[in-house]
C-alpha cells in the first residue's frame, strides 16, 4: 500500500517507517526536522535496502500537501507529526493549538482532495487526564489536563466529525502509553533535543556519563514504593501496533480507538532498577518535589486492541531497557555522529 507517513523522521515514525518497508509498503516521508534529524534515515537505510520518497516540509503547508498528495497519491496516511511536550504546551499553549489542530485540518483537506480515506492517528494516553478508574479503557472520560493533550483529544474528535461526514472514511487512533527503547540492533533510537523531559532517556543519558544524577519527582503517591508509576511501553511494539493498524483501516469504515500499552506498571523506582540490571551501570539519583501535573499512576487495559487489533505487546521493561542501553552506549550523542 502507498503511505505518507508525517513526522517520520522521529522516534516512533523512524521506527514505524522500518516495519513498512520490511512488509514492502510504498512509502513518503513528511518531516520537518523541528524535533528530529535528517540522519536518522541514513541508518534506516543501514536496516533497510528500500528505497522510499522523502519531503521535507510542514504539514501546515498546503502547497507541499498538495504536491505529495497529486504526486504519490497515498492510499493511507500515519499521522505523527506534532509538538508533543507537556510542560512547553504550556508555556506556548497557541503554538501548540496551532501547529497540532491546523496541521490535521490541512491534513485532512489534503486527503479529501484526492479522496484519500484512511488515516492512523498518533494520540496519547495523556487525553485521559486523571484516572476515575484503572486500568484506563477506551470508555474511560477524557478530560486532559495540558495543552498538549487537549490538542490531542480535539483532533481525536475532529477525525470523529471527519469520519461521520465521510462515509467510505477509516480512521484508527492509536493512545500510546509511555514509548520507551530503541531497535535491537541500536542503530536507530530516542534522541531528544536538549536536555530530556521524559524518565528512560533521561536515565539513559546519566547511564552513559552525559548528565550526573536522576531527579526523581517525588517518593509520596500512592503507589507501591512511592514513586510514578506508568505502563512502558517498547518502542518496536508500538511501531507493530501502526503496521497492524494500516491493515484495520484498510478493511474498515468509521473510527476505532485503542490503547497501546503493556498493561503492566513500573514505578520510577522499578525501571531506575531494571536499567542498572540491564545496564551494569549505577545510576545515582536524589528524591525531589513531585512534578507539576504529575498523575501518580496510570497503565493501559489493552483488551480492545488485542482483540480487535490483533496486536499484543511482546516486549518487557528489561527487553526496552536492554534495547535503551544498547542504543544509547552506541550512540552516546545521539545522531549527531556515525554509531560507535
Ligand atoms: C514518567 C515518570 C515522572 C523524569 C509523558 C507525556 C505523555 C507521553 C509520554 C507524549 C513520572 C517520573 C520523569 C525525570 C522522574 N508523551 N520522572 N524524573 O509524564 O508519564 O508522560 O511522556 O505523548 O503525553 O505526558 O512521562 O517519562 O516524563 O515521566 O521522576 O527526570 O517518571 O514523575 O512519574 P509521562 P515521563
Amino acid at each position: 500500500m502507498r503511505v505518507l507517513i508525517t513526522g517520520g523522521a522521529g522516534f516512533i515514525g523512524s521506527q514505524t517507517l522500518l516495519q513498512l518497508l520490511g512488509e514492502q509498503h510504498e512509502i513518503c516521508v513528511l518531516d520537518n526536522y523541528s524535533n528530529s534529524s535528517p540522519m536518522v534515515f541514513e541508518r534506516v537505510a543501514m536496516l533497510s535496502n528500500s528505497a522510499f520518497e522523502l519531503v521535507e516540509g510542514d504539514v501546515r503547508d498546503r502547497d507541499t500537501l498538495a504536491k505529495i498528495f497529486e504526486g504519490f497519491r497515498p492510499e493511507a496516511v500515519i499521522h505523527f507529526a506534532g509538538l508533543k511536550a507537556v510542560g512547553e504546551s504550556t508555556t506556548f499553549p497557541i503554538r501548540y493549538y496551532e501547529n497540532n489542530m491546523l496541521g490535521t485540518a490541512t491534513l485532512l483537506q489534503a486527503m479529501d482532495a484526492v479522496q484519500c480515506r484512511q488515516i492512523v492517528f498518533s494520540s496519547s494516553a495523556t487525553v485521559y487526564g486523571v484516572p476515575k478508574y484503572l486500568p484506563y479503557d477506551e470508555a474511560h472520560p477524557c478530560i486532559p489536563t495540558s495543552p498538549y493533550g487537549r490538542t490531542k483529544y480535539f483532533i481525536e474528535e475532529m477525525i470523529r466529525d471527519w469520519s461521520a461526514a465521510t462515509p467510505t472514511a477509516s480512521a484508527v487512533i492509536l493512545r500510546y502509553f509511555n514509548p520507551v527503547g530503541a531497535h535491537s540492533s541500536g542503530i536507530i533510537g530516542e534522541d531528544p533535543n536538549d536536555i530530556p523531559n521524559n524518565l528512560m532517556p533521561y536515565i539513559s543519558q546519566v547511564a552513559v556519563g552525559k548528565l550526573s544524577k536522576l531527579q526523581v519527582f517525588g517518593n509520596d503517591y500512592d503507589t507501591r514504593d512511592g514513586t510514578g508509576l506508568r505502563d512502558y511501553i517498547h518502542v518496536v511494539d508500538l511501531a507493530r501496533a501502526h503496521l497492524n493498524s494500516i491493515d484495520y483501516v484498510a478493511g474498515s469504515a468509521g473510527v476505532e480507538t485503542f490503547n497501546i500499552g503493556t498493561g503492566e506498571g513500573a514505578t520510577v523506582l522499578e525501571v531506575i532498577q531494571a536499567f542498572e540490571a540491564a545496564s551494569g551501570q549505577t545510576i545515582p539519583y536524589e528524591i525531589n518535589q513531585r512534578r507539576p501535573g504529575d498523575i501518580a499512576a496510570f497503565y493501559a487495559n489493552p483488551a480492545k486492541a488485542h482483540n480487535l487489533l490483533d496486536w499484543r505487546a511482546k516486549f518487557n521493561l528489561a527487553n526496552m531497557c536492554r534495547d535503551a542501553w544498547n542504543w544509547q552506549s552506541k550512540n552516546p550523542d545521539g545522531y549527531v555522529q556515525g554509531p560507535k
